[in-house]
């Protein structure tokens, strides 16, 4: 089988790390977010997969080749010149997509959730239409594209909305496809929305069919939504792979700790912490909810909640951070600050508080 994975775009919603790291190789869970589909791909019996790349190929192809072996899969990445949107990728990799006649699956590289693609693929054998598109249901559909069902065929789409400006339901597009190789017959090769203009046309020729997800989901393409992605990303873990958690008396409720950090024996870390590579920990630190990213320093004393601490980046002593705040590769925060949803820029140093939402440049 192949995949298709949507890498493009400027991640600006993610910023500032995607200031540094193209959105598809932030970590998350401590491996790069686009590392959790390869692996989910693989093991569904993909063995193709085309990586879809407007922004900065170069890191992308140097991080990510290498996966190669680990998962036996064969990764190309098909690069455009100007942004395709999410259809016109399909088109630009029809050779590979094409090779054979069995359906490929399309993912946004932003959502996480524990990845269907096996029983996918079955259901959109089964029910012998072009397309699956993968439903989940949330309190906030506006901000999705919203799947209307026909009411005498069941998973049979009926309408699909992008964006909807007033409710229309909130089953949504999880950004997860399945699709038959002659849809691609259907794009050209252009800038094109496969929300606005294919998923339309293949509701109307009633093509399109529509699976729902079981368990969690989450598009974690902005800090906020990260941050609670992480939180449904490590309870699924503690109920099907709790050995990938960390314990100890500093540890509460679910937490990862890279093996190579420091973390002193007064610091308390959790629940719903992340901990990467070569990160230290000081004395009497608390952490709760947040993810801290490599090579980072997180003097004694402080208190860290609901906040994204970039790479290489240093908290100084009883400092206060929270309120989804974001610190960029390679921040300083000076002692005693107290930031309170900030977005700080790489490279900066931060020596006076930060007490409402704010970009730091
Ligand atoms: N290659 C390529 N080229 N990829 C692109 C481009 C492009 O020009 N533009 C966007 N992408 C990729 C993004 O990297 C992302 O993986 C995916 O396409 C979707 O773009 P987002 O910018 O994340 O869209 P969204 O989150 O607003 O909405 C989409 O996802 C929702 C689920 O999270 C839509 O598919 C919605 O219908 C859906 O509900
Ligand atoms: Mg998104």
């Amino acid at each position: 089988m192949k995949g298709l994975i949507l890498v493009g775009g400027y991640g600006t919603r993610l910023r500032p790390l995607t200031l540094t790291v193209p959105k598809p190789l932030v970590e998350f869970g401590n491996r790069p977010m686009i590392l959790h589909q390869i692996e989910a791909l693989a093991s569904a019996g993909v063995t193709d997969i085309v990586l879809a790349v407007n922004y900065r190929p170069e890191v992308m192809v140097e991080t990510l080749k290498k996966y190669e072996q680990e998962y036996g899969v064969s990764i190309t990445f098909s690069v455009e010149t100007e942004p395709l949107g999410t259809a016109g990728p399909l088109k630009l990799a029809e050779k590979v997509l094409k090779k054979d006649s069995s359906p490929f699956f399309v993912l946004n590289s932003d959502v996480i959730c524990e990845y269907p693609f096996k029983v996918l693929a079955d259901f959109h054998k089964a029910h012998g239409g072009k397309g699956t598109i993968v439903a989940t249901k949330v309190d906030e559909p506006s901000k999705y594209g919203v799947i209307v069902h026909d009411i005498a065929t069941p998973n049979l789409i009926d309408r699909f909305v992008e964006k909807p400006v007033e409710f229309v339901g909130n089953r949504i597009n999880a950004g997860l496809y399945i699709l038959s190789p002659e849809v691609i017959d259907m794009i050209d090769l252009k800038p094109t929305s496969i929300e606005k203009e294919t998923f339309p046309v293949l509701v109307e020729q009633k093509q399109l069919y529509s699976f729902d997800l079981e368990g969690y989901w989450m598009d974690v393409g902005q800090p906020k939504d990260f941050l609670s992605g992480t939180v449904l990303y490590l309870n699924s873990l503690r109920k099907h792979n709790p050995q990938k958690l960390a314990s100890g008396s500093n540890v509460i409720g679910n937490a990862i700790v890279d093996p190579s950090a420091t973390i002193d024996p007064s610091a308390k870390i959790g629940p719903d912490v992340v901990i990467g590579a070569n990160v230290t920990i000081g004395e009497g630190v608390r952490i709760t909810r947040s993810v801290v990213l490599s090579n980072s320093t997180v003097k004694a004393h402080s208190l860290v909640k609901s906040t994204i601490v970039g790479w290489a980046s240093t908290v100084g002593q009883w400092c206060r951070l929270e309120g989804v705040t974001v610190l960029g590769d390679d921040v300083e925060v000076k002692d005693e600050i107290y930031i309170n949803g900030g977005k700080v820029l790489p490279h900066k140093s931060i020596s006076s508080n930060v007490p409402a939402e704010a970009i730091i440049m």
